[in-house]
């Protein structure tokens, strides 16, 4: 902005220009101070502090433009650059890695929240300030790993009992473009990820500058993976995202980033396809019969009918358990027949011979990746009858 270098060169042409810029850093920011002043009434109102871009005095339109109405309560970022400029901040921004990240973000108080990374290394290069109206977070000495989502949480306070408002919450992407690493780097050498049926799952190659051109590969056979937006798609500030993995989706993957002259891979990411199910299992306990005489057998069933190739797990407790009755299973997987892609998993508890002991509560447990559930019956046993003498 040519405002203040060309001050008093050009006399009033110049002038008027600063009065409009004046009036319209006033408007921006008023409208946010008559939305301050309404949530704490006992404040006076001040004048808007806007840095150094202030000082050069526009203060004489303050009083006329105050009287525009408040604009709809809403908390948004500013970015400082240098200099004292100040720049509203949208859904993404880059900086220059090595340079300094500003952010400053209205309420009284904030809290910030910053790339998980950050937060576990603290090496002295993040701070956060409160002032009066603004809590400001400043990182020096960044890098292409600081790039990642900046949250500003304004608190409500009551007393000295504060709470995050996560409605007004707002982030901004910030990326810092570094001529050496195209890619956030990561510390593994790969990373295995689990491609689960049905759900999204991402490949995290994230970019540290948002224009470089970014593809995906297939390690062997060495092939570039055709991303078409719908079964994968490429989002900037995330990565890859397969939204309905398949068996044919598994294997060595990596990323491919280039702009200008660099061309770079990501991490690799091996995926594993596992059958997932949609949900625990429901499993149905049946005995052959619920009164048994002593001396008779007992056969308890525990059946799940599922997805194909869904692994379930069935385990048993029964009353002889604890004086450790022998009792054996019979273990069974087979389709179902009419259903598309079903099977039925099977337990067969046998107990030879029952005694007093058995009787009591049989509990069948049923687990795959998505939880468990158990399933009871209760069995009575009764003495053997005496034979009638002749
Ligand atoms: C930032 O880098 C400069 C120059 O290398 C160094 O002197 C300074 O200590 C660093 N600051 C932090 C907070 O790491």
């Amino acid at each position: 902005m040519p405002l203040v270098n060309s001050f008093g060169s050009k006399g009033r042409l110049v002038l008027s220009t600063l009065f409009i810029y004046a009036v319209i850093f006033e408007l921006a920011y008023c409208q946010n101070d008559a939305q301050e002043q309404r949530t704490s009434p006992g404040r006076k109102a001040g004048k808007p502090k806007l840095g150094k871009v202030t000082n050069k005095g526009p203060r004489a339109v303050t009083a006329k433009v105050k009287a525009v109405p408040a604009a709809q309560a809403q908390t948004f970022l500013t970015q400082v650059l240098n200099r004292g400029k100040f720049t509203r901040v949208g859904e993404m921004i880059s900086v220059q890695s090595g340079d300094t990240l500003e952010l400053r973000c209205r309420g009284k108080p904030v809290q910030w929240g910053v790339p998980s990374y950050l937060e576990e290394d603290d090496d002295g290069r993040l701070k956060t300030a409160q002032f009066e109206r603004y809590g400001v977070l400043t990182l020096v000495n960044t890098t292409g790993a600081d790039t990642g989502e900046y949250t500003c949480y304004p608190m409500y306070c009551e007393d000295t009992d504060c709470r995050k408002e996560y409605d007004k919450a707002v982030k901004v992407f910030v990326f810092f473009p570094d001529p050496q690493e195209l890619f956030v780097p990561s510390s593994d050498y790969y990373e295995v990820i689990q491609l689960r049926t049905n759900w999204p799952t991402v490949l995290p190659c994230q970019v540290t500058s948002p224009e470089a051109k970014v593809t995906l590969h297939r390690e062997f056979p060495p092939v570039e993976v055709a991303v078409d937006g719908t079964e994968i798609s490429f989002n900037v500030k995330k990565g890859f995202t397969i939204h309905r993995p398949r068996p044919y989706h598994a294997g060595a993957l990596y990323c491919v980033a280039s702009l200008g002259n660099l061309r770079q891979s990501s991490t690799k990411y091996m995926l594993i396809y596992v059958n997932y199910p949609m949900a625990p299992p429901a499993p149905v306990i049946q005995a052959s019969t619920s009164t048994v005489t002593v001396g008779e057998n007992l056969r308890v069933s525990c059946t799940v009918v599922g997805e194909q190739d869904v692994a379930i797990e069935i385990t048993w407790e029964y009353p002889g358990q604890q004086i450790g009755r022998p009792m054996y299973t019979q273990d069974s997987v087979s389709p179902v027949s009419g259903g598309p892609a079903r099977q039925q998993t099977q337990s067969v508890l046998l107990v030879d011979e029952v005694r007093d002991v058995d009787q009591g509560t049989y509990t069948c447990t049923a687990q795959n990746l998505q939880g468990a559930k158990s399933v009871t019956t209760t069995i009575k046993v009764v003495p053997k009858t005496k034979p009638k003498k002749p």
